[in-house]
């Protein structure tokens, strides 16, 4: 069991991690209605990708074969944490915007640079993540 979930949040965060990519290299300051309507997909499949990383992480962090306070009290746990929440929450502007525009009827639809910037720095952020992580599993910090 520990497997299994060890190897969906693994998993969840490859999917994460693609669908990011794919938003990244699909953005740009003016992108076709056929675009939006494929970021829609690539975005809701980034989404549940992240849904699933963060339910796996919760049941190794509560049922683990490690005690939470194990992670809980290493500061290095916490920037995970932040940097997580943070992705979660710059990724809602690109999600309302792609959402907003589902429907566009015209040829092309000019982007906000925000949401060009908002993509790349969650990429950059998402980097940071799996370093964090390792040094976690092994109680750096602690
Ligand atoms: C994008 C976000 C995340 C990434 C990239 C990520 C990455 C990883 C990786 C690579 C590992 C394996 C570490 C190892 O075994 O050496 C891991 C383990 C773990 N992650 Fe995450 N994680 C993310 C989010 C979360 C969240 C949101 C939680 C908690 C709510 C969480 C809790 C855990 C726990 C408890 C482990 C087990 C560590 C151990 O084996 O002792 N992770 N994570």
């Amino acid at each position: 069991m520990d497997i299994l979930i060890r190897y969906l949040h693994l998993f969840g965060v490859v999917v994460l991690a693609g669908s990011l990519i794919i938003e990244n290299m699909a953005i740009a300051r003016e992108i076709s209605r056929e675009d939006v309507r494929n970021l829609v997909k690539v975005d809701g499949i980034y989404g549940a990708s992240a849904v699933v990383v963060l339910i796996c992480g919760l049941i190794l962090l509560l049922a683990g074969p490690k005690p939470s306070g194990f992670y809980t009290a290493n500061p290095v746990f916490h920037v995970k944490m932040t940097l997580f929440v943070l992705v979660a929450l710059l990724s809602i502007y690109p999600t309302v915007f792609f959402l907003r525009n589902r429907k566009t009827q015209a040829e092309r639809l000019a982007v906000p640079v925000a949401v060009i910037r908002v993509l790349r720095l969650e990429l950059v952020l998402l980097v940071l993540i799996p370093i964090l992580a390792f040094l976690m599993a092994r109680g750096i910090g602690l």
